[in-house]
């Protein structure tokens, strides 16, 4: 496809926020501390902070790089740099399909910050004491058809700004919005380290165990930087296929990994002194966000006021996120089957609403959507963040770093050698470590 065809960002700053705004979401607020919860708190912080400097920037970056040059989808980019007959095309593939996969739980949890923002609205949870607050989530993720109803408005908010292209949807929207997000989190931060009892849940956060260290937490943290970043699929290479030729992509990916692990070690400060503090467990999984928030939201003055800015961001953060997803649908179904654009943004939300009610179904108590102990919900995030972004983030940093020529500087040699070894070391630790 020509280069005049495609949109470009606008501006070096327009790649950043986009990116930003790809990384910033339920995987920050929401994912991270179910992880960090259940894999020990402080112990999972350290690898996970050495995870995303070390592995997630020089990721990023490749992935820029993969894009910039090719300029197309993950599918048309390693036909276009690799031989033609080479199986390369085949992780571009794996791509897409991960971004379905993924996009199909996420809109889950996603549909949930809507429902919230309802609640919100509505003021259902000021004066209410813990035990109201965790039966409103028990009901809302039970209901039989409210959650599925959150999930596809959600879904079709998402195509809705994706039919209108980069510049317009995805540009626009993350560059104003972000920030606040983060003004609101400071503001819930402060409050939630003046709770009684707020010095265990840091302690649990910043006080590591190294021996808590194990297979386990290291694939959990590798997942989930992966997942935090939005690396290891291809949506970076989507970007990165609208930067214009002399944008400087490493600071760009060093900026964005910052502030991501920012927002996600305040979630941490903001969600772990409060859970302590209200005697909710650290691993209670899906429900710590969404009991935990609103319990502080209910104690603060301006609660009411607080709490609807927060899930109106959140709800903006993470369409930010499900944009990012479908585009590498979108771009895809594009360039390869030249679908319209507003064809692609149905057809993908289409497919992934299908799997997608699969997993909000899945939550619901006595759910028969179950394989084994894990439900449909979280047999799709294992599958991406544990097993497909660790392969094609592994398969990504080889690419680039044994396959193209021209890479000189020394962030190369973290992708030629640092990058591959130490993914394949913690998916195999974790493999034999069971
Ligand atoms: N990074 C986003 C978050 O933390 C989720 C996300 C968006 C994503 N695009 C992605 C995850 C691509 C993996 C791949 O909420």
């Amino acid at each position: 496809m020509s280069d005049k065809k495609r949109e470009t960002f606008g501006s070096k700053l327009g790649l950043i926020m986009a990116t930003a705004g790809s990384a910033l979401g339920l995987g920050n607020i929401y994912r991270f501390p179910c992880e960090a919860g259940a894999n020990g708190g402080a112990a999972f912080l350290i690898v996970y902070l050495v995870i995303a400097l070390l592995i997630g920037t020089p990721l990023m970056v490749a992935e820029f790089v993969i894009g910039r040059r090719s300029k197309s989808n993950p599918v048309g980019a390693f036909r276009c740099l690799a031989s033609a007959k080479s199986a390369w095309p085949l992780l571009g593939y794996l791509g897409v399909l991960c971004a379905f996969l993924i996009l199909a739980f996420y809109t889950t949890v996603a549909g949930w910050t809507l429902g919230y923002l309802g609640k919100a609205a509505a003021g259902h949870f000021s004066g209410q004491d813990l035990p109201a607050i965790q039966r409103q989530f028990a009901d809302f993720t039970n209901h039989p058809w409210l959650p599925v109803v959150c999930q596809l408005a959600f879904l079709a908010l998402t195509a809705v700004v994706v039919m209108r292209g980069v510049k317009d949807g995805i540009e626009r929207w993350s560059k104003i919005l972000m920030p606040l997000l983060l003004v609101i989190m400071v503001v819930l931060c402060v409050k939630s380290l003046t709770l009684s009892g707020a010095g265990e849940g840091l302690a649990f956060f910043f006080k590591p165990d190294f021996s808590k260290i194990t297979g386990r937490v290291l694939i959990s943290a590798l997942g989930q930087s992966f997942f935090s970043l939005s690396i290891g699929m291809g949506a970076l290479i989507t970007y990165g296929s609208y930067i214009s030729r002399k944008d400087n992509m490493v600071s760009s990916a060093v900026g964005v990994t910052l502030a991501d692990t920012l927002v996600a070690v305040l979630a941490g400060v903001i969600i772990f002194p409060a859970a302590f503090s209200f005697g909710i467990q650290p691993e209670a999984g899906a429900s710590l966000a969404f009991t935990t928030l609103p319990m502080v939201f209910q104690q603060m003055t301006g609660g009411y006021f607080f709490c609807l800015m927060f899930f109106l961001l959140l709800v903006i953060a993470t369409l930010t996120s499900t944009i990012s997803l479908l585009e590498v649908i979108v771009a895809t179904l594009t360039e390869e089957l030249h679908l319209s654009r507003a064809k692609s943004a149905l057809v993908g939300a289409a497919g992934t609403a299908v799997i997608g009610v699969l997993a909000t179904l899945s939550f619901r108590t006595g759910s028969p959507l179950h394989l084994g102990s894990s439900t449909v919900f979280d047999l799709l995030d294992h599958a991406t963040a544990l097993y497909m972004m660790p392969i094609g983030g592994l398969l990504i940093v080889l690419f680039l770093g044994w396959k193209m020529n021209g890479l000189r500087k020394a962030i190369y040699l973290i992708i030629r050698y640092l990058a591959p070894v130490a993914i394949a070391v913690i998916f195999v630790s974790q493999l034999l470590m069971r």
